[in-house]
C-alpha cells in the first residue's frame, strides 16, 4: 500500500488549500473542499474496507451511492491543511443513499467534513447530471466577489454581464456565466438544495454576503474559474463609482465568442 500522503489527489488538495488562504480566500475556518475520487485512485493508498468511523450527514443524495470523497473538515483552517493534512481533510464513502458517510481516512482528532456537506454533496449530483467529468466543488469567500454582493444589483443577467465587462477573457472562462443566491442561512439542506439547482446552469453560483460556490474537472480548473471571477470583481471595485467612459461592448463579446470557440449563455448578449 502506497503513502497517502503521496497520492496526486492529495498533494494537489495541499496545494490548492495554501494557495487560496495565499489569496486571503479563506480567513480562520472559511471555505471547504470536495474532490470526488475514483475507488481505484483510493484503493492504491487505502483498505477500503477498514471503515474508521460512521457519520451520519442528515441529507439523501441517492445518485453518489458508493463514491469517495476527499473533503476538508468542518471548523479547520486552510492554512493548517499542510501541516496536518489527517486531522484537517478527511476521505469518505457514501453509503444508504448519501445518509451516512464511512470515514476511510482523516479527521483524526474526531473531527468530521465540513458544514457545508450538504451543498457540496447535492451540487456534486447536479454538475455531474450535466457534465459527467465534474470532479471539484469548492467554497470560499474571496473579498471582492463579496463586497460587489452589497453594492451591485443581485439579477444573474446583470451581475455576470458586469463581471464580463470587466475581463476581456471572462466570457471565454465562464460563458455560462455566474448565477446568484439571496442571502441564506449557510450550513443547511435548504441552501444546499438551492445551490445544487443553480449548479445546473453555471460552475459558479454566488451566495450573497457570504462567498462563492465553483465546480469543475480539477482542482485547478476550479480554482481558476473563481480566480477569473474574483479578477473581474476587484476590478469592478475599483471602478465602480467613478464614471465609466469604456467598456467591451455586446458586440466585441461576440467577437470573442466566434474566436474561442465559445457560446454565451443564452439571452446574456444583445
Ligand atoms: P466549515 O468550517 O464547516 O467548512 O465552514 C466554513 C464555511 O465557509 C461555511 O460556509
Ligand atoms: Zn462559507
Amino acid at each position: 500500500m502506497k503513502d497517502i500522503l503521496t497520492a496526486p489527489f492529495m498533494t494537489e488538495m495541499i496545494r490548492t488549500t495554501t494557495n487560496m488562504y495565499a489569496h486571503g480566500w479563506d480567513e480562520r475556518n472559511g471555505g471547504n473542499i470536495s474532490l470526488l475520487l475514483e475507488k481505484k485512485q483510493v484503493k492504491k493508498y487505502l483498505d477500503i474496507d477498514k471503515v474508521l468511523r460512521t457519520i451520519p450527514t442528515g441529507f439523501s443524495a441517492p445518485e453518489l451511492e458508493g463514491k469517495y470523497f476527499l473533503v476538508t473538515g468542518t471548523g479547520k483552517y486552510f492554512k493548517n491543511v499542510q501541516y496536518a493534512p489527517d486531522v484537517n481533510l478527511g476521505i469518505v464513502r457514501l453509503k444508504d443513499g448519501g445518509e451516512t458517510a464511512e470515514l476511510l481516512w482523516g479527521y483524526a482528532d474526531g473531527g468530521k467534513f465540513t458544514s457545508e456537506f450538504p451543498a457540496h454533496m447535492m451540487s456534486h449530483a447536479a454538475r455531474l447530471s450535466v457534465n459527467p467529468d465534474n470532479r471539484v466543488v469548492m467554497h470560499c469567500h474571496p473579498t471582492n466577489l463579496l463586497a460587489m454582493t452589497y453594492v451591485h444589483d443581485l439579477d444573474e443577467v446583470q451581475f455576470t454581464r458586469t463581471l464580463w465587462q470587466m475581463c476581456t477573457e471572462c466570457i471565454v472562462v465562464f460563458p455560462d456565466g455566474v448565477n446568484v443566491l439571496p442571502w441564506m442561512l449557510c450550513g443547511t439542506n435548504e441552501i444546499g438544495v438551492a445551490t445544487a439547482e443553480k449548479m445546473k446552469t453555471a460552475r459558479l453560483v454566488v451566495w450573497s454576503q457570504h462567498g462563492i460556490y465553483g465546480a469543475g474537472a480539477d482542482l485547478d480548473e476550479t480554482f481558476g474559474l473563481i480566480e477569473t471571477a474574483e479578477k473581474a470583481a476587484e476590478i469592478y471595485m475599483k471602478i465602480a463609482h467613478l464614471p465609466r467612459l469604456n467598456t467591451i461592448t455586446d458586440e466585441q463579446m461576440h467577437e470573442l465568442e466566434a474566436h474561442f470557440g465559445v457560446r454565451a449563455r443564452e439571452g446574456y448578449l444583445s
